[in-house]
């Protein structure tokens, strides 16, 4: 029987949990429009990840090269591996210029040519005429874009006066005959319990990288808007789609920017060679993320690795010079000296692909409108519920995201999710009945876990989970990886209800936060695995050595994945949209891809 908790009641028009890009800048658009807005975030807005991204954002602006917004829109098709929904891809690129404009005038500090304009960097991918020539794409605020991003948002939205629930961690949504109501919460701080009732609920909650071992990912990118989704019983979108950043820290895993190479940077094995020729003769070390990340794997299996171990490569930045390596990857200096003990303008820093960044996650339209599959309508939409940035499957990334898309895609969806309450959310029309059971299935749920007396602790569960994902579910994957994953992943699973939570108290009980995040982390964990398995091609970041090509005929969609009962996996499909939203432009039928 559940302890009496007292909740305590708040109603806005709409709330958005998650204070990172997407957050913030759907939440300073809905105060902007007139809407009560409440932004409930686990941490201080300027410590959530989007502060660790580092290369930029991109946008055709043309300020170092001619540029167009169509070449962003095939390389972002393209790079995908054409699973990337293209009336989506077309409104991001289509809206890039406005949304970094708009930034720039709320603030951010990018980066100058010599003419005053904002400097832009080559990333990977990025091409112009179609693949043709290179693109100077990524709008840069040296290697600190996303730290300059999130500060600029962050003082937009006090402007504006979001009213911020600061180190409140959202436990579940608040569902009533299929409507997403709002959403419960717990002040860490004060230790009181929350319930927040909208007629809109968005989720920004960012992604899931802690689900592995090594990973770019901040500790607090545990998946928990994604949770939450699979508890209501909704499905999440592409979850086998795991990005492995090629150039984390070998040992740490901390981000080395790709705009290293954008800045000129290269790759070498242990025999001193640009092996990334070989494997993209073409676009070579700015060949995309998951090209990068299988060559070097390869490189270290054949036995070309770097190191004792043989087991990682290097990437060079010497011949760079120090005006460059200080004026454009400052951040990237200091993290290498500190977590590597490399001076960059003398040595290679060691590096090896690290889990990065989630496809996959909680179904949208390019509104940011939560979607499900419902009596035969794979985009129907799930009343009061929304879900921005790397929480969400817009789905603009496809197989495969390019990097300096994903900041872009936190401000372009974080404002269309916005503009969209705008037209929809009543001012004060938000009902005032609290859906009781729901309510306390929530309560129910909190109190078992915290009284939870098991014999096992949480980091023990979380570590044996992030050593699976990081075996199992890897750069490169087979049935039978997958298939031994999938039942170790299991037992993992299970043995969360023998965990032992040995803080009891209210206020700041980390113990069972972490114990609530390794919940969501494990749930997105299995989905993946589930999806993994299922799907038997190779496309963008899932790299299956048994079916090595893609197949479009049998796998050009998108997975659904529910956790159904005793920690299985349902799985459907929804269509990938092979359409454009304007008559401006055709949609890119899929192609052979050549590096
Ligand atoms: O390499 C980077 O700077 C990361 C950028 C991104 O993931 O978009």
């Amino acid at each position: 029987m559940a302890e009496t908790y007292k909740l305590i009641d708040h109603i806005y028009d709409v709330v958005v949990v998650g204070a990172g890009g997407a957050g913030l800048r759907a939440s300073v658009g809905l105060a902007e429009a007139g809407l009560s807005t409440a932004n409930i975030t686990k941490v201080y807005p300027t410590r959530s990840h989007t502060v660790a991204a580092q290369g930029g954002i991109a946008a055709t602006l043309g300020n170092m090269g001619e540029d167009d917004w169509r070449w962003h829109m095939y390389d972002t098709v393209k790079g995908g591996d054409y699973l990337g929904d293209q009336d989506a891809i077309e409104y991001m690129t289509r809206e890039a210029v406005s949304a970094v404009i708009e930034l720039e005038h709320y603030g951010v500090p990018f980066s100058r040519t010599e003419e005053g304009k904002i400097y832009q960097r080559p990333f990977g991918g990025m091409t112009t005429h179609f693949g043709e020539g290179t693109a100077h794409r990524t709008c840069a605020a040296a290697d600190r874009t996303g730290h300059a991003m999130l500060h600029s948002l962050y003082q937009q939205s006090l402007k504006h006066h979001v009213e911020f629930y600061y180190e409140y961690f959202a436990i579940d949504l608040l569902m009533e005959n299929g409507v997403c109501r709002g959403v419960i919460a717990w002040d860490l701080a004060s230790g009181t319990l929350h319930r927040f009732l909208a007629q809109q609920t968005i989720l920004a909650t960012g992604g899931y990288g802690r689900a592995y071992f090594s990973c770019t990912s901040a500790h607090t990118c545990t998946g928990d808007g994604n949770g939450m989704v699979l508890r209501a019983g909704l499905p999440l979108e592409d979850m086998e789609f795991v990005q492995f950043h090629p150039t984390g820290i070998y040992g740490a895993g901390c981000l080395i920017t790709e705009g290293a190479r954008g800045e000129g940077g290269y790759l070498t094995n242990s025999q001193g060679e640009r092996f990334m020729e070989r494997y993209a003769p073409h676009a070579k070390d700015l060949a995309s993320r998951d090209v990068v990340s299988r060559a070097i794997t390869l490189e270290i299996r054949e036995g070309r690795g770097v190191g004792q171990e043989k087991d990682h490569v290097f990437l060079n930045l010497m011949h760079l010079g120090p005006e460059v390596l200080h004026a454009r990857l400052p951040g990237i200096s200091e993290t290498a000296r500190i977590f590597a003990g490399v001076d960059v303008s003398k040595q290679p820093i060691p590096v090896l692909p690290t889990v990065h960044y989630n496809m996959g996650g909680i179904p949208t339209n390019y509104h940011g409108e939560a979607m499900t599959l419902k009596g035969g309508n794979p985009d129907a939409e799930i009343p009061g519920l929304m879900a921005v940035g790397e929480a969400a499957c817009v789905s603009v990334h496809g197989g495969n995201r390019l990097g300096s898309n994903s900041l872009l895609d936190l401000v372009v969806f974080g404002r269309a999710a916005a503009k969209r309450c705008a037209d929809k959310v009543k001012k004060g029309g938000t009902e005032r009945n609290f859906p009781k059971e729901a309510s306390e299935k929530i309560i129910e749920r909190f109190d078992k876990l915290r009284y939870a007396n098991g014999s096992e602790s949480t980091a023990a569960i979380r570590l044996r989970m992030q050593k699976v994902m990081q075996s199992d579910a890897a750069v490169f994957r087979t049935a039978k990886t997958l298939e031994e994953g999938r039942k170790k992943l299991a037992e993992v699973a299970k043995s969360l209800e023998n965990v032992r939570v040995s803080d009891r108290s209210l206020i700041w009980n980390s113990d069972l936060v972490e114990t609530f995040e390794l919940a969501n982390l494990l749930a997105c964990a299995t989905v993946t695995m589930a999806g993994a398995i299922n799907r038997t091609e190779s496309r963008g970041a899932h790299a299956r050595e048994d079916y090595p090509e893609r197949d479009d005929k049998k796998w050009m969609k998108h997975t659904l994945a529910w956790l159904v009962d005793k920690g299985g996996v349902k799985l459907d499909y929804r269509p990938v949209h092979s359409f454009t939203l304007t008559k401006e432009i055709e949609p890119f039928p899929p192609k052979k891809r050549v590096y």
